[in-house]
């Protein structure tokens, strides 16, 4: 082995591929960051919007102003993010991965630049359109990391590295919620720093790009250029003899070959991809729909009515658990499989939420209930990072093999942001109508879900692309049959590649 290279799942990890991988999650950190970033510095930004509206027109702002304008702020995140996601198809296979990755970050660079400069400018606008643009950039970073580190990791650390994205997006959040405490950068003066902080990863990106490969699988599968998808996986494998990975390829190439051009449309019309787009976009509904944005979004205030003393300090504790538990998929992700850790999850998920309830809902009779929700917030959030958090976002590039994958990602990553918004912007309003039973809806959800995936989602660890699609195409006969007849069959069942196919 060479000198520097790691072992890793008994593959080698190239400095190239690591490097390469480190560059596409500061996307994801991005994209954490902004999650993050809103949440502790509210009031404060909030006076400025004031501040700005009484040097404009005379007048102290309208409660009802102030609130359309911040919620607003929040929400045109997810707008940008959906919008651009559904892009994602057409400039991932336009541009390539990498000059992908490369000219997304002109959103970042404009939106961080816009919020930074908003309180110089006087401009609650800029900072609004700011939002937007960031947005944007969160979306097209959400869809294009998992899709190259999908496709530049060998099969064996496809799941660990895909694990990598989350692991950076939760990094992002604790990052920022840290930041944003007023002794830090959440103050009156400075909260344009931490708004314009996000270009820094920008940066580093932008500098770091041109030296990592394009991915080789799309250079070859799509592209037809075998000599610089050769040269690609050289460097990242390390080694001179790449001729397997090069018929693995072929052979996905020669399928898609077959096959007519995928558009968005056509996944939902032909029964290959019918199958498998379902099991995606309710993957996504289950990570968003799991309601835990709710608590990112909203920690501060739901820990205040749970009654627990300092509740900023309380979210920055979320935050924390959020990534160790992170860390833990990371490590079980390639032993026990996506499918068991999303049911783990799921299940785990929707006891923390019973307990939460039962413990809001006993609060004025039982004083240390207040403990109890706190630490079913955090076991809620611990489970989530364990298989809804990290899974979701890279089992989407594993369904689908070249052809069809951009266009895959575009819906279920569209399906992602739409979710987020609903979230985001209606779960106050709920939170309102139902009081303390407002955690008893995803309860509900997160048991459907588990009992979705227990039915429909296949295992997917250690097969390469062509086998996970070959499982598909083998359960539609001739290719041309729906699947719903296995409805009643668990999908470990339906597996045709048994364990002994794995590697
Ligand atoms: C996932 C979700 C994101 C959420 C985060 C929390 O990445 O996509 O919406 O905020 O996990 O860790």
């Amino acid at each position: 082995m060479p000198a520097g290279f790691q072992q890793l799942g008994g593959e080698t990890v190239t400095g190239t591929l690591a490097l390469s991988v480190f560059t596409a999650v500061l996307g994801s950190l991005e994209f954490g960051y902004n999650i993050g970033v809103i949440n502790a510095p509210q009031k404060i930004i909030e006076a400025d919007y004031n501040a700005t509206w009484v040097h404009r027109y005379g007048v102290p702002i309208p409660t009802g102003t102030l609130t359309s304008l911040w919620s607003l702020s929040v929400a045109i995140f997810s707008i940008g993010g959906m919008l651009s996601s559904f892009c994602v198809g057409f400039i991932s296979e336009w541009l390539g991965r990498r000059k992908a990755m490369l000219i997304n970050n002109l959103f970042a660079f404009i939106g961080g630049s816009l919020m930074g400069l908003a309180k110089l400018c006087r401009s609650f606008e800029m900072m609004i359109l700011g939002r937007f643009i960031i947005g944007a950039f969160c979306g097209l970073a959400s869809s294009l990391t998992p899709m190259y580190v999908g496709e530049i990791a060998p099969t064996s650390l496809r799941g660990a590295l895909g694990t990598l994205h989350q692991m950076a997006i939760v990094t992002g959040i604790l990052i920022a919620q840290i930041l944003g405490l007023e002794s830090l950068l959440g103050s009156e003066e400075l909260w344009p720093v931490l708004m314009g902080l996000t270009v820094v990863p920008t940066v580093l990106q932008m500098v770091l790009l041109p030296f990592c490969p394009e991915s080789p699988r799309f250079l070859y599968i799509v592209r037809c250029q075998e000599h610089h998808a050769k040269s690609g996986l050289r460097r990242l494998t390390g080694r001179l003899e790449v001729g397997d990975m090069l018929a693995e390829m072929k052979e996905e190439k020669r399928r898609m070959d077959m096959e007519r051009k995928v558009s968005i449309p056509e996944l939902f019309r032909s029964p290959l991809y019918r199958q498998p787009i379902i099991i995606s976009i309710l993957l996504q509904l289950s990570q968003q729909l799991s309601g835990v944005n709710a608590i990112f979004y909203y920690s501060t205030s739901i820990f205040m009515k749970a009654g627990v003393q300092s509740p900023v300090y309380a979210t920055i504790g979320a935050g924390v658990v959020n990534c160790a538990f992170t860390v833990v998929s990371l490590f079980l992700i390639e032993r026990m499989g996506r499918r068991t850790l999303h049911m783990l999850g799921l299940g785990g998920m929707c006891i923390c939420a019973i307990i939460m309830t039962t413990a809001l809902a006993l609060l004025d009779s039982i004083p240390w209930m207040r403990y109890i929700s706190m630490l079913a917030i955090f076991g809620f959030v611990a489970f989530f990072e364990v298989g809804p958090g990290p899974i979701p976002w890279f089992f989407v590039a594993e369904l689908f093999s070249q052809g069809p994958r951009p266009a895959a990602m575009a819906v279920a990553g569209c399906s992602n942001w739409t979710a987020n918004f609903i979230i985001g912007m209606g779960f106050q309003y709920v939170a309102e109508l139902c009081g303390p039973y407002v955690f008893l809806i995803f309860a509900a959800l997160l048991l459907f879900f588990l009992i979705f995936t227990f039915f429909r989602v296949p295992e997917t660890r250690g097969k390469t692309f062509d086998q996970i699609a070959a499982n598909f195409h083998q359960r539609t006969p001739a290719g041309m049959m729906d699947m719903d007849m296995d409805l009643d069959k668990p999908s470990t069942e339906l597996d045709y590649l048994g364990e002994e196919n794995i590697n």
